[in-house]
C-alpha cells in the first residue's frame, strides 16, 4: 500500500474503532483512489470498513447490528481476551496438518461458514460467491433459508459440501416438503435453528424502518429482494411489537420429526447451555452448535466461548459441538477447538469479504483465519487437530 492509501486506510479503521455504534451511524469520506485491494488485507478486522464503505447503509447496519445495546455483541470478543494460551515447547510441528472429517465431508481445516441471511445485501452474487468462495477454500457452507438465491441455484453453483439452516416458520406439511427438496438438490447436513421463536429489538433496524429480520413465508424458494434492505416506503417509524416467527409445533419433539423428513444428520443450532446440550442428545440430534446468533437474539446471553466449557462437559467426548459468534482471529479459534469444539463458523467475516471484494474477499478471509490458526498451533507446538486440548489454554479472570 503507498502512504496516502496506508493513511487513508489507517485513518477509516481509527475511525471505525473509536466508537462501532456511533461511528456505524455516520458516513465514511472514503475515496476510491484510497481503497486497498484484497492482496493488502492484513487481517480479518479490515474487511468490516470497507464492506461498510461499499454498500447501502440499512444492508450494512442489517449485518452489523446486534439486540438491544449490543452488550452480548460485545462480549462475544472480550470474553476471548480472558482466555490465554499456554504453548509447549521443542515440540516438532514441521507437518502442519488442519484437516477434518465433519459427517463425511473432508475439508482443510475446522473453519465454516455459518448461515447468514440475504447475502446480496453484501454483493449481487450473494451465495452464489460464498458457495464457489467454500468450494476453492475447501470448506462447508451452511445456507441460510433466507438466502438472497433460491437453495437449488446455491447447490447448483458449487462443489463444496453443503448444508442448510431450517426456521420451520409454516405448517409441518410445508416444512417437510421444502426440506426434502433441499436435501435433494445435494444438501448433506440440516441445522435447525431453535434461538429466534421471536424476532429480537434491533434498534439499527428500528432506526433504518427496516422490516423486520425474519421474514414470513419462504424466501428460501425465490430470489429475495435482499439486494437492498427495503425502507418502510412511507417512513413511518416501525411498530415496537412481539413478532413471533415460528407457526410449527415447537419443542423438542420437533427434533426427531426433522430427522425423519430430512433423513440426514441434524444439527441444533443456539445452544448455550450443558442442560440444552444434553437434551439435544436424548433427542435424537446429531451434533449441536453452540452460537448466540452473533449477538442477535437474546440480549444478556453469554458469550459461547465462555459457555462452551459447560456444553462439553455435557455431552459425549465423540459429539459434535460446532461453534460461532465473534470469532474473528486464528488464536479465538484455537481457543475453541482446545476447549472440544470440532470446528468454528463463521457468521459476519464471509460478509465482510463478500461486500469488500466479493468472491476474493471470502477466500481472502478464509486464507487469513486458516493460516493464523496454523501459526498459532505451531507456535505451541501442536502439528495437528487431534493434539489440541484443554491443557493448552487457561482462563486467566
Ligand atoms: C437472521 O438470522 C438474522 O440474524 O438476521
Amino acid at each position: 500500500m503507498n502512504d496516502t492509501r496506508r493513511q487513508a486506510f489507517h485513518k477509516l479503521l481509527s475511525f471505525f474503532a473509536a466508537s462501532p455504534l456511533v461511528q456505524a451511524q455516520k458516513d465514511l469520506e472514503y475515496k476510491p483512489e484510497h481503497l486497498p485491494g484484497v492482496d493488502q488485507m492484513v487481517n480479518v478486522f479490515e474487511f468490516e470498513p470497507l464492506c461498510r464503505y461499499r454498500i447501502p447503509k440499512e444492508n450494512y447496519d442489517y449485518i452489523a447490528g446486534g439486540v438491544d445495546n449490543e452488550w452480548t455483541l460485545r462480549r462475544n470478543r472480550e470474553a476471548f481476551d480472558r482466555i490465554v494460551i499456554r504453548p509447549r515447547m521443542l515440540v516438532n510441528a514441521t507437518n502442519m496438518d488442519l484437516s477434518t472429517t465433519l459427517f463425511g465431508a473432508k475439508v482443510a481445516s475446522p473453519i465454516l461458514f455459518s448461515p447468514t441471511a440475504g447475502h446480496q445485501l453484501a454483493h449481487p452474487d450473494g451465495e452464489l460467491a460464498t458457495a464457489k468462495a467454500a468450494a476453492s477454500s475447501n470448506t462447508i457452507i451452511c445456507l441460510s433459508s433466507n438466502s438472497s438465491y433460491p437453495f437449488e441455484k446455491v447447490a447448483a453453483a458449487s462443489e463444496a459440501p453443503k448444508w442448510w439452516q431450517l426456521y420451520p416458520r409454516e405448517d409441518d406439511l410445508a416444512t417437510r416438503e421444502r426440506v426434502e427438496r433441499a436435501v435433494a438438490s445435494g444438501y448433506k447436513v440440516v441445522v435447525l435453528t431453535v434461538d429466534a421463536p421471536y424476532n429480537s429489538h434491533r434498534e439499527r433496524l428500528l432506526r433504518n424502518r427496516v422490516r423486520a429480520q425474519v421474514p414470513s413465508g419462504d424466501p428460501g424458494a425465490t430470489a429475495s429482494n435482499t439486494r437492498r434492505r427495503r425502507q418502510d416506503p412511507e417512513r413511518k417509524p416501525l411498530p415496537y411489537r412481539l413478532e413471533a416467527t415460528l407457526v410449527a409445533q415447537w419443542d423438542w419433539t420437533y427434533v426427531s420429526k426433522l430427522k425423519e423428513w430430512a433423513k440426514t444428520p441434524v444439527l441444533i443450532k443456539g445452544i448455550l447451555t450443558g442442560e440444552d446440550a444434553a437434551l439435544a442428545v436424548k433427542h435424537g440430534a446429531d451434533g449441536i452448535i453452540v452460537s448466540n446468533h452473533g449477538g442477535r437474539y437474546l440480549e444478556y446471553a453469554p458469550s459461547t466461548i465462555e459457555v462452551l466449557p459447560e456444553i462439553v462437559q455435557a455431552v459425549n467426548a465423540k459429539f459434535p459441538v460446532l461453534i460461532d459468534s465473534g470469532f474473528r482471529r486464528g488464536t479465538d479459534i484455537l481457543k475453541a477447538l482446545a476447549m472440544g469444539a470440532s470446528a468454528v463458523m463463521l457468521g459476519r467475516p464471509v460478509l465482510w469479504g463478500l461486500g469488500a471484494f466479493g468472491q476474493p474477499g471470502i477466500e481472502k478471509v478464509y486464507q487469513l483465519l486458516e493460516t493464523e490458526l496454523a501459526l498459532a498451533m505451531a507456535l505451541c507446538g501442536k502439528a495437528n487437530l487431534r493434539q489440541l486440548d484443554k491443557s493448552l489454554i487457561r482462563s486467566d479472570r
